[in-house]
């Protein structure tokens, strides 16, 4: 039984979904891996890697769908791809069905079973395949880092002989994976750090990382059963707004991270509310490529309106590539570790795994 991995397109996508460390793991399950040559070098990791844990290296992408039984990847296969990858076969990746429809279609009428890694169920035995958390881990860490480096002044506070440098203002919209992370990355950095989020859970979570909440008044509880937010009322918004006046006049840096799934990200800065900071202030914008948190931001730009820096994050991953491949082929070895069958020696498709059941593509 051979697992295999193409190469993506490095135009967009640098993380891998095989590392010569998740590699073995997966030959020592009894399953064979064969990947296209180079399929990592522009990460720095040669061939020879992998071929020193077991890994077959074939010469071209063909070779490899050909040959699979199961193919590992980070984004939905490209068209040429599809076209040669094998009926009855398993596709794993973040497929993005959303986005793909048409391409998820092709697939499946070759009776190739698709599983999406962003449709697991946040379940406890689920945690260790969350690829939506291991990434957004990482978007909130490299956001501050991106934020500070963009920042003409110091973050922590210093007290010098030739005076006292006060502590910059970090404010974090929306107290998630990626905002939570992006609290305690800011707070080590000596920055003074305040958050907002619709769940009223989150506010313990905020202050256990010495971040400070900030409240909007609400009776109605905005979480879901399965822990994500709801869309916020009209009375909400504006509450919203005007508690955000205040925090804008005074925060250096805002880090907007708001998200509900399977929707358009929620617009909480409008102009008006943008336009309040102070000039060299800059509002970094993780939901950028989801249509933005905050007016101004575009994927992929930096917009600068009265001296505030709007960053639209695009591709955010591609800024720490051999982490975000690292925590991600993890996160694939343990969905196949449990879709494999050793007895059987095959993947087994148990529809009443719930994991199994929820990452499998039915249809778009
Ligand atoms: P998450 O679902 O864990 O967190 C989002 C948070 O936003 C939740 O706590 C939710 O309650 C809160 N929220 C929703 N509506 C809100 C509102 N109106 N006001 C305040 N808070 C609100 O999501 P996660 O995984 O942290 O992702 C955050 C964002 O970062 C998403 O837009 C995601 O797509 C993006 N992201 C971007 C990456 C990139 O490479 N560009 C990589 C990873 C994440």
């Amino acid at each position: 039984m051979i697992v295999g991995s193409t190469k993506e397109d490095l135009t967009f996508e640098k993380r891998v979904a095989l590392t010569p460390e998740t590699a073995k793991s997966i030959i020592a399950l009894g399953l064979q891996v064969y990947i296209e040559k180079d399929y990592a070098s522009h990460l720095g990791i040669q061939d020879n890697e992998y071929t020193k844990v077991g890994v077959e290296i074939k010469a071209s992408s063909n070779e490899v769908l050909n040959l699979s039984k199961a193919i590992i990847k980070v984004n939905c296969p490209s068209e040429s791809e599809i076209s040669i990858l094998k009926e009855n076969t398993i596709l794993i990746g973040m497929i993005n069905p959303l986005k793909n429809k048409d391409q998820i279609n092709k697939i499946i009428n070759k009776n190739i079973k698709i599983f999406s890694l962003e449709l697991l169920p946040r379940i406890t035995r689920a945690q260790s395949m969350d690829v939506l958390s291991s990434q957004s881990n990482l978007a909130g860490y490299r956001a501050v880092i991106d934020c500070v480096a963009e920042f003409e002044k110091a973050v922590p506070m210093m007290m010098t002989a030739a005076g006292t440098v006060p502590a910059a203002k970090v404010l974090v919209i929306g107290a998630g994976v990626a905002g939570l992370q992006a609290i305690a990355t800011a707070k080590r950095l000596g920055a003074i750090v305040s958050a907002t989020d619709v769940r009223a859970a989150s506010k313990e979570q905020v202050e256990s990382l010495g971040g400070k909440f900030l409240t909007v008044e609400q009776t109605e509880d905005m979480e879901t059963a399965g822990g994500y937010a709801k869309e916020t009322s009209d009375d909400y918004k504006k509450k919203q707004a005007e508690m955000m006046k205040e925090a804008l006049k005074k925060n250096d840096i805002v880090i907007c991270t708001a998200l509900i799934p399977g929707k358009p990200a929620p617009r909480i800065l409008t102009e008006d509310l943008v336009k309040l900071m102070k000039p060299g202030s800059i509002v970094y914008d993780l939901a950028a490529e989801q249509g933005g948190n905050s007016a101004y931001s575009e994927a992929g730009k930096i917009n600068t309106v009265d001296g505030i820096k709007v960053i639209g994050v695009k591709s955010l991953m591609n800024r720490l590539p051999l982490t975000a491949s690292s925590l991600y082929a993890k996160n694939l070895f343990s969905f196949i570790r449990n879709l494999y069958s050793k007895e059987k020696k095959d993947f087994n498709i148990n529809l009443e795994d719930e994991i199994i059941e929820k990452s499998l593509i039915k249809g778009v």
